[in-house]
């Protein structure tokens, strides 16, 4: 059975979690994956489902600040802590770093892997506290995230240069 897939009649468990900011509250099955509950409850369809079972990197969301892999996540795991998707990553309209990175690079084409590649940079330059990171460790970090379109040389530079910038005093 895919990931994605649950039980025919599941327990239905109110939930409360907070989504980009805000609190959601929903009645859904206990198995629901976070991924299935972002995009078709809460209508959030930024994060993207490549494969439904953990291989690709598409669904890749924050959870307090941690990236996590949206499909193979139950929404019950979601439960108490802060997911952070795409959609809430722009602040006042201003657009991540990150974002802005991978837009000035062109770190991208059909652009389906990218929402999950942006998460998982964001996720993993905040552990680094200003330090800028080697190349080797961002092609480490990203080495879960399948890009089809082969855009791999413009991600590396586009994160390398947002954290440059994040590291420079504002
Ligand atoms: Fe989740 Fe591929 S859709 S890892
Ligand atoms: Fe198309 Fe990465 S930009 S899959």
């Amino acid at each position: 059975m895919n990931q994605l897939q649950h039980a025919e009649s599941p327990e239905l468990r109110e939930i409360t979690v907070s989504v980009n900011g805000r609190t959601q509250r929903a009645e859904v099955p206990d198995d629901l994956p976070l991924l299935e509950f972002l995009r078709e409850t809460l209508g959030l369809t930024g994060t993207k489902c490549g494969c439904g079972y953990g291989a690709c990197g598409a669904c890749t969301v924050l959870m307090d600040g941690t990236p996590i892999r949206a499909c193979t996540t139950r929404v019950g795991s979601a439960v108490g802590k802060r997911v952070q998707t795409i959609e809430g990553l722009a602040q006042d309209g201003q657009l991540d770093p990150v974002q802005e990175a991978f837009l000035e690079h062109e770190a991208y084409q059909c652009g389906f892997c990218t929402p999950g590649m942006i998460l998982e940079v964001c996720g993993f330059l905040a552990t680094l506290g200003g330090r800028i990171p080697e190349k080797d460790e961002v092609r480490q970090t990203l080495r879960r995230h399948i890009c089809r379109c082969g855009s791999y040389q413009r991600i590396v530079a586009a994160v390398m240069d947002a954290a440059a910038k994040q590291s420079r005093p504002a």
